[in-house]
């Protein structure tokens, strides 16, 4: 298929890509490369530059006959101090292309929607019908497009799917290059051990060690961004006109951030210099998917566990 993939030059847009011209679509990129990278863009990819809200009309005129929709904000911090640019980008930037589509005659779309769409869950593991209380505007802009996407596909005929991620690590392979997590400011726990193990840059700082866990730090649900992209291409098979689908994806497993930070001393065999800090703002306790719909729906299922992620970021570049 003749596809457009916005966000391609990011972390997991760029996996998604590859992983969809491996399998032999045509992939064009629209990133507008805030925060993307260029040279992340998979070979085989056409690449624009260009932004969602005024770019994906032109692109869409191309024969594109579906889309895989990543580009947005997503750092939950800066969401808190400028709700507007999450609004303006997440929501405005997906009804740009939203209507684009439907001019263009294009209704087949792959969101990329968040776990933190749910906020601070009632029980774990979290099912799809689990209310939606987002604690912040990153989560309730990616719960706004969920429900934008419901009414197109009511209203327009669109066949869409919003994949609801949980922790997403690791690093993909391509054609002997890794695509892996490159944030700037980077926010995320394993590359942040990770960064610690490397570059002498002093301790990691594991925020909070007196939540009610097993061991007082957070747990969370850690996912294998190429098992991420196998769930993208079994939903873009599955999309079905007039029908939203709401797929979670995690592995039902939840480790703990000191569990991380050991298993990540465990790859890399360094000793890893850490120190407890305060609690980060509107951190949940405790975050783990049920994925059992889309295991019993599209017969998805994480394969890769922990260590593997951590192994794959560590090989992707540190060093
Ligand atoms: N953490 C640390 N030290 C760090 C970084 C993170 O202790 O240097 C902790 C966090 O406080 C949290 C856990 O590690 O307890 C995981 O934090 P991440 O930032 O790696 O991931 P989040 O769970 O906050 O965020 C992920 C996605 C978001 C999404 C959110 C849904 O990255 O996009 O899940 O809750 F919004």
């Amino acid at each position: 298929m003749r596809l457009l993939v916005t966000g391609g030059a990011g972390y997991i847009g760029s996996v998604v890509a590859a992983q969809l011209i491996a399998a032999g679509h045509d992939v064009t990129v629209l990133d507008d490369l805030s925060t993307g990278h260029a040279d992340a863009v998979p070979a085989g990819a056409r690449f624009v530059q260009g932004d969602l809200r005024t770019g994906a009309a032109a692109v869409l005129g191309e024969g594109i006959e579906a889309v895989l929709h990543f580009a947005a904000k997503s750092l939950v911090g800066e969401s808190v101090e400028q709700p507007a640019l999450y609004w303006s980008h997440n929501l405005g930037g997906t009804l740009a292309l939203l209507e684009a589509m439907r001019a263009a005659g294009v209704r087949t779309i792959v969101f990329s929607s968040t776990a933190a769409v749910y906020g601070e869950p009632e029980t774990v593991p979290i099912p799809e019908t689990a209310k939606t209380m987002p604690t912040n505007p990153y989560g309730a802009s990616k719960l706004a497009i969920d429900t934008a996407l419901t009414e197109y596909a009511r209203m327009h005929g669109f066949g869409a799917t919003s994949l609801r991620y949980f922790n997403v690590a690791g690093a993909f392979a391509d054609h002997g290059g890794w695509l892996g997590e490159r944030h700037a400011p980077e926010t995320h726990l394993i590359p942040n051990i990770l960064q610690a193990a490397a570059r002498d840059s002093g301790p990691v700082a594991i925020f909070g060690d007196d939540y009610p866990t097993p061991d007082g730090s957070c747990v969370r649900d850690y996912i294998h961004v190429a098992d991420l992209g196998r769930a993208h291409l079994l939903a873009l098979a599955a999309c079905t006109p007039s029908q939203h689908a709401i797929y979670n994806l995690g592995s039902g497993t939840g480790y703990s951030n000191l569990e991380v930070l050991a298993a990540c001393r465990e790859v890399t065999g360094l000793e890893i210099p850490a120190k407890v800090a305060d609690r980060r703002p509107g951190d949940p306790a405790m975050l783990v998917a049920s994925s059992e719909r889309i295991s019993s729906d599209l017969g998805w299922q994480s394969a890769r566990g922990l260590g593997e992620m951590v192994a794959d970021a560590w090989a992707c570049g540190y060093r």
